[in-house]
Parts: C-alpha cells; sequence; structure tokens
C-alpha cells in the first residue's frame, strides 16, 4: 500500500508569535510518496527537485519517522519519495513540510495510532536536525492546518486558532539562501521589559482579532520589535517593500519565519492581487531572482492526495 500526501509550506512567527505561532498555506508544498518495505528500515528512496540527503539519519524526514517508530516500539521499515517544490532556506517550512508529511503518512499506514500533537512533537525532531532547535511553529500548522499556538513546549500544547475567510498571504521569496540555524544565531538571547510588554500586547490582540474578525486590528498587532530588526538586514529591500505593500493596502507585513520570505497579509483577493503585482513590479528591477506566491489559508493541513 501506498499513500501520496501533499505537505504544505507555512509562515511561521507572524512578526509577534516567535516560535509560537505559524499558519498553513495551500498554494505551495511538497508532495511526498510513502510505502511500507520489508527491511527493518527507513529509506529515503528518492528526492526530486532538491539535493538533499537521501540517509535517513541525516534526512529531516527520516528522522521525524524514525521519533515515531521508536515510541511505538516498532521496526517496520517504509520507503520514503519526495518530491520537493519548496525550497530549503527558503523560510516557508520546507524542512517542517517534508516532516509533517511523512510522519503523517505513516501514521496512516500504521492505522493511525497516534493523535495529531504526537505527530507535531515527533515532526518537531525533524526541525531539531535543520536547525538546532525543535521548534512547532511551522510542523503544527504544517500538520493542522490554519493557525497554530504553541501555549507551550515542555508540555507540548498546541492550540488551533480560527481562519477569518477574508484572509489572503502573498510570499515573495528572493532566492537567497538563509539557514535557520544562522538566523538563528544572530538574535539576542535577552529582551527588554519594553518589548517584551510591545510583542505580548500585539500578541494577544492578534489571537483575539482571529476570533472576532477584525482585519484592522489583525493589521496592527503583526509588528516584532525583538526579531525582525536584527534578521530584517538579510533581507534586501526590505523596508522598502514594507512601505509599498501598506501603501497598496495589506494588512501587515513581516518576515516569514526565519527569511528570507517576507509575507503581506492582505484582505480579499483583490487586495492581495494588487499587492502581488506592486511587489512583482518593484522587485522586478533589483537584479534579485525571486518567487512569489499568492496562498489562501489552508484549514486542513497535509492531507492525503
Ligand atoms: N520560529 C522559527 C524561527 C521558524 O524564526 O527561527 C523557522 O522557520
Amino acid at each position: 500500500e501506498e499513500l501520496k500526501v501533499f505537505a504544505p509550506a507555512t509562515v511561521a512567527n507572524l512578526s509577534c508569535g516567535f516560535d509560537v505561532l505559524g499558519c498553513c498555506l495551500d498554494s505551495v508544498g511538497d508532495e511526498m510518496l510513502v510505502r511500507r518495505n520489508d527491511l527493518d528500515q527507513i529509506r529515503i528512496t528518492r528526492i526530486t527537485g532538491q539535493d538533499l540527503p537521501l540517509e535517513a539519519d541525516k534526512n529531516v524526514a527520516g528522522v521525524a519517522v524514525n521519533a515515531l517508530l521508536q515510541k511505538l516500539g516498532s521496526n517496520q521499515g517504509f520507503d520514503i519519495e519526495i518530491i520537493k517544490k519548496i525550497k530549503p532556506g527558503s523560510g516557508i517550512g520546507s524542512s517542517a513540510a517534508s516532516s509533517a508529511g511523512a510522519v503523517f503518512a505513516v501514521n496512516k499506514l500504521l492505522g493511525e495510532p497516534f493523535d495529531k500533537l504526537d505527530l507535531i512533537s515527533f515532526a518537531m525532531q525533524g526541525e531539531l536536525l535543520a536547525s538546532g532547535n525543535a521548534h512547532a511553529d511551522n510542523v503544527a500548522p504544517a500538520i493542522l492546518g490554519g493557525f497554530s499556538l504553541v501555549r507551550s513546549y515542555c508540555p507540548l500544547e498546541v492550540l488551533s486558532l480560527p481562519v477569518p475567510s477574508e484572509l489572503r498571504m502573498v510570499v515573495l521569496h528572493p532566492l537567497i539562501e538563509i539557514k535557520t540555524k544562522d538566523s538563528r544565531s544572530i538574535i539576542r538571547q535577552n529582551v527588554s521589559l519594553q518589548k517584551a510588554i510591545s510583542q505580548w500586547g500585539n500578541l494577544g490582540a492578534l489571537v483575539s482579532a482571529l476570533y472576532t474578525e477584525d482585519y484592522g486590528l489583525l493589521g496592527r498587532s503583526l509588528k516584532d520589535e525583538i526579531v525582525e530588526p536584527v534578521r530584517s538586514i538579510l533581507i534586501p529591500y526590505f523596508q522598502e517593500l514594507r512601505e509599498l505593500v501598506s501603501e497598496k493596502g495589506a494588512l501587515g507585513f513581516g518576515i516569514s519565519g526565519s527569511g528570507p520570505s517576507v509575507y503581506a497579509l492582505c484582505k480579499g483577493d483583490a487586495n492581495a492581487e494588487l499587492v502581488k503585482e506592486e511587489i512583482q513590479r518593484f522587485y522586478s528591477d533589483k537584479n534579485i531572482a525571486f518567487e512569489l506566491h499568492l496562498s489562501s489559508i489552508n484549514e486542513k493541513g497535509v492531507k492525503v492526495l
């Protein structure tokens, strides 16, 4: 039996929610084919689209599945094929998609012994391999769909938040690679009380805005005075892009995950199209290759194809 799954891209942090907030996209994602083998081992049989390690213990999908099988005490082997459409180091949850897709598929093939929170914890082992830190703000929305909030890491507690129906995400990916490991290493480990106050005010307001579908409040909450000032230096024309999309009516703008992708959250298709076109026009002159995606929020997360 073979299972084919769609493993979606995700936008983590959403400015005010560093390491605790993320949302799932529906227009970008990988495909994965997973089947049992008779070899007692996990094999990454093929990766199309990117040059990534095939050794199971060096590949995030292999490591995540291994965590699942260890917890189950099973020697069952699996073959995993990855059709990679999300570029590694893009900031839209490339490693998370592989980890989440793999554990979701293996769990299904085994008759679903684990719930989604368990799957998140296994997929986090893939993130640990990729970035040196087991954050859940990409893998949780990849598995649950919609917006996810990590209330606590230890014990792991993740909440799903409502998705206002008119939200659209425009994601610009300047084709430079920033490794999450590197962009985490430049963040300062201490935060002033004043900045912490702004951040938790914004994060609380953002959660309220999702529940009340208050798009204005949502836009005002998408701010980050802690991580963005440091990381944005690595992203070409960050401030100019912010001014541009704000002028064109986007609700909010910030770094997607650890960058270099940036996101503009918009209300409605027409505004998202306009913002996308303006970014396209602006960036086309800059001699930097890029990709642009316009996506709705994916409420389902990883799914069987
Ligand atoms: N919260 C993580 C970070 C997400 O910003 O480092 C990485 O995609």
